[in-house]
């Protein structure tokens, strides 16, 4: 578990929301609902958010699903947790405070796994990442899937230095301002440029056992959503 992580959220926890809708121009909700009728289309009853903060994206699950569905919450910030808990709009997700590396579910337990905004989170080792990615794999069910809705990197270098020079500038600076967690945003301006362009990450997720990877790409590539089969 990585304690300094799990610290960051903490302290940004009461503000993470609008500040993440404020730095993305609300676009983090359009993907966010984007990622969950992709989950619609591919069905199942058993879903997991996984890192789930503040539980937007099991939400948007919940919001899509039927009342057959059974959606599943995970996160180790337990702050971030309990706001997701305390939302109206949060009934009948289940709430877990679980480690994205050790999650206390049994093998082939989930039709449908997402993930957003936090695999960058994960760890910035290349290996470590896959150990994560083949934790997602364990719990999957053989054919289950995985969707992973995170930044990415735009294939203009052009744009890419503008993003990156954005989430240096705008976001560390807005995001310590907002938040007074100086170590969050500083946190989030350094993983973002460095996260895989979205052809790698294809093959990371291929190295941890997933197939059948597909890619969908917005605002220039500077997000992406990744799916893949189990
Ligand atoms: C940027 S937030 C994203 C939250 C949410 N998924 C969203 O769409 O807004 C990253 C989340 O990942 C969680 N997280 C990071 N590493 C984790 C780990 N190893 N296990 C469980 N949760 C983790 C953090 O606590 C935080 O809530």
């Amino acid at each position: 578990m990585n304690k300094g992580v799990q610290k960051i959220y903490a302290e940004a926890a009461y503000t993470y929301e609008m500040i993440n809708h404020l730095l993305t121009f609300w676009l983090d909700i359009l993907w966010r609902r984007k990622t969950s009728q992709i989950a619609l289309r591919i069905g199942g009853i058993k879903w997991l958010d996984v890192c789930s903060g503040t539980g937007e994206m099991a939400t948007n699950l919940r919001e899509v699903s039927n009342s057959k569905t059974v959606v599943t919450s995970a996160d180790f910030s337990l702050p971030m947790l309990r706001i997701g808990k305390s939302k109206p709009t949060s009934d009948g997700i289940h709430f877990t405070l679980a480690d994205a590396g050790a999650l206390p579910f049994a093998d082939d337990s989930f039709d449908l796994i997402t993930i957003s905004y936090a695999t960058r989170n994960l760890n910035p080792n290349r290996a470590k990442m896959i150990e994560y990615l083949k934790e997602f794999h364990r719990i999957l069910r053989p054919g289950g899937t995985f969707i992973n809705l995170e930044t990415s990197q735009p294939d203009s270098l052009m744009i890419r230095n503008l993003y990156h020079l954005y989430v240096r500038m705008a976001v560390r600076r807005i995001g310590q301002f907002i938040s007074g967690s100086k170590t969050g945003y500083n946190y989030l301006s350094y993983t973002v440029p460095r996260f895989y362009n979205p052809f790698e990450f294809a093959n990371v997720l291929k190295e941890a056992g997933f197939s059948d990877v597909r890619l969908k790409r917005m605002l220039f590539g500077a997000f992406a959503i990744h799916q893949a089969k189990a």
